[in-house]
């Protein structure tokens, strides 16, 4: 089944829709199990999900998250952990109880071992329902960089130079960002039930044209998610700049 695109006209115009697919999800089957993204692009979804929470109810009780991805050797207290980041953009200003929640720890003693205690909670919880993905100006998807097996389960990737740089502008420099990470692999994000990827600015404008007009790839992770039954690629008109007229022509809002 081909990719469903939807292009959109501005950052708010993806946030509230992402945020509107969500909450659909959420009031449609309340213990829905939620894969989460963090980076910049989903900051907006988050904000319109707590509005939705405050202003109407939007009920996150029964809901369990499990994130994508967290980098190797940050602490939970760390300002530039993923932890952190979920705490402060969401988790902190909904009503999800704080067992419901996982990512994983990225100063994990065993890190092998951490890495397979959470696919199993993923498992456990009944597989994701709906996953939410960013993508990097490489086109990996969590942190499953270019090259990386299509097979993979949760495990610890090595960050490439590109990652690191594009990264590099949450810390004082690219020296502190950290090297690995543990990341869902791409057979995890692959078996999720319904795929939701938002991209934004130009800077992702190539690794969305390759993914949707090229081939299925280990060179753009993000190219997978082509096998998948139930996607949808929401993106906004900038990310859109380099795919073809005739693609562009079909996604509008
Ligand atoms: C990081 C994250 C990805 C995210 C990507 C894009 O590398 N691990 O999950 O999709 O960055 O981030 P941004 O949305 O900030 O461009």
């Amino acid at each position: 089944m081909p990719i469903r695109i939807l292009i959109v006209d501005s950052y708010q115009e993806l946030s509230q829709l992402s945020a509107g697919f969500v909450a659909e999800m959420v009031r449609f089957k309340p213990s829905a199990v939620l894969g989460l993204a963090t980076g910049s692009t989903p900051i907006g979804m988050y904000e319109e999900l707590v509005r939705l929470h405050i202003e109407q109810g939007l009920d996150f009780s029964k809901t369990t998250t499990f994130n994508l991805d967290e980098y190797v050797g940050l602490s939970e207290s760390h300002a530039q952990s993923y932890y952190t980041y979920m705490r402060r953009n969401f988790w902190d200003c909904v009503n999800i109880p704080s067992d419901q929640v996982h990512i994983p720890r990225g100063d994990a003693g065993d890190l092998a071992r951490e890495c397979e205690e959470y696919e199993e909670g993923i498992e456990r919880a009944g597989g994701i329902d709906l996953q939410v993905l960013g993508i990097g100006t490489n086109g990996h998807i969590g942190f499953n960089e270019p090259g990386s097996d299509f097979g993979t389960k949760t495990h610890v990737v090595r960050l490439s130079e590109s990652t690191i740089e594009a990264n590099s502008r949450f810390f004082a420099s690219s020296n502190f960002v950290p090297r690995e990470a543990i990341s869902m692999g791409l057979q995890t994000i692959f078996r999720s039930r319904r795929i939701l990827l938002l991209a934004d600015g130009e800077s992702k404008a190539r690794a969305i044209r390759q993914m949707v007009t090229g081939d299925v790839t280990p060179q753009l992770p993000a190219s997978l998610l082509k096998q998948h039954a139930d996607v949808m690629l929401m993106v906004t008109r900038q990310a859109a700049a380099e795919l073809p007229e005739d693609v562009v022509k079909l996604s509008g809002t």
